[in-house]
């Protein structure tokens, strides 16, 4: 058997990402809080595959039973792919620090806290693959969401230095940078249908570039050219703009 391990596994891209594995062989650990909600999606996609689905519980933010949750796994993964995130309100994050806390906790520092546990476990079987979601809003900051953004911007350097440190024990380590996404975050946003992908997109797009060996990817693909131009943007001018 060769298990996946999907952190966040409630989340659209991570459901989709979970059918995409099981499509190509994978079995899979699909870790979240609540799991047991889970419960009627395993089943389906086990009937439908005969694979093996494990429910487990993680809570990103309860970082003392990390280790625990890693060394419970009967038999480590081949792979982990992290979707867990948190957008928050950028507004109330503002001026309410816990809201900032967690939005900044859920997307870097728990994640953090868990990959660190893998990765040495991966470094030293000299084997593995680490995926986790970013997102296009770590690569500029704007006043919409710039909490969520440097949060993001953090992981996205944290999976930087991972990659290079576990490049010599051929460890891959994939970044994700999606732009929009029709999923639970994002719904009753107003997003333009060109630049938004379906989550199966984005579950296609992790799953080829992982077995490709990527490092850094942007789904939908057009998003690296928006975020190129974006960044051009000089700051004098852009601290001007709303977008
Ligand atoms: N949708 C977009 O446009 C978009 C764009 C760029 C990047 N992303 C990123 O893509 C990833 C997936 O997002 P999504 O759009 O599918 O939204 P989502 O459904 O809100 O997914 C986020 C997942 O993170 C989980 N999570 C939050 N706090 C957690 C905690 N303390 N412990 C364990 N799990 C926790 C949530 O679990 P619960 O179900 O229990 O709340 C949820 O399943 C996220 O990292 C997001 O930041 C999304």
């Amino acid at each position: 058997m060769s298990y996946i391990l999907i952190i966040g596994a409630k989340s659209d891209i991570a459901k989709a990402t979970a059918r995409e594995y099981i499509k190509h062989g994978y079995d899979l650990y699909l870790a979240a809080r609540d799991v047991n909600e889970l419960e009627e999606f395993a089943k389906d996609v086990i009937t439908r595959t005969q694979k093996t689905v494990k429910l487990v519980e993680i809570d990103i933010l309860n970082y003392d039973s990390h280790q625990a949750f890693y060394d419970n796994l009967e038999e480590k993964p081949l792979g982990v792919i992290s979707a867990v995130g948190y957008l928050g309100v950028q507004e109330k994050a503002q001026s309410d620090f816990s809201e900032a806390k967690k939005i900044i906790d859920t997307n870097f520092t728990g994640v953090v806290s868990l990959f660190n546990i893998i990765a040495d476990d991966f470094e030293k079987r000299r084997s593995g693959f680490i995926v986790a979601i970013s997102s296009v809003a770590g690569d500029r900051g704007r006043k919409s969401n710039y909490i969520y953004g440097s949060a993001k911007a953090a992981l996205a350097t944290y999976l930087s230095g991972l990659r290079n440190r576990l490049y010599d024990a051929q460890v891959q380590v994939l970044t994700v940078k999606p732009g929009f996404v029709a999923t639970k975050m994002t719904e009753g946003m107003d997003l333009p249908e060109k630049l938004t992908a379906q989550p199966e997109e984005v579950a296609e797009d992790i799953y080829r570039a992982q077995q490709k060996d990527k490092n850094v990817i942007y789904t939908k693909w057009i998003w690296r050219y928006v975020m190129m131009v974006i960044k051009m943007i000089p700051e004098w001018k852009f601290k001007k703009m709303s977008i």
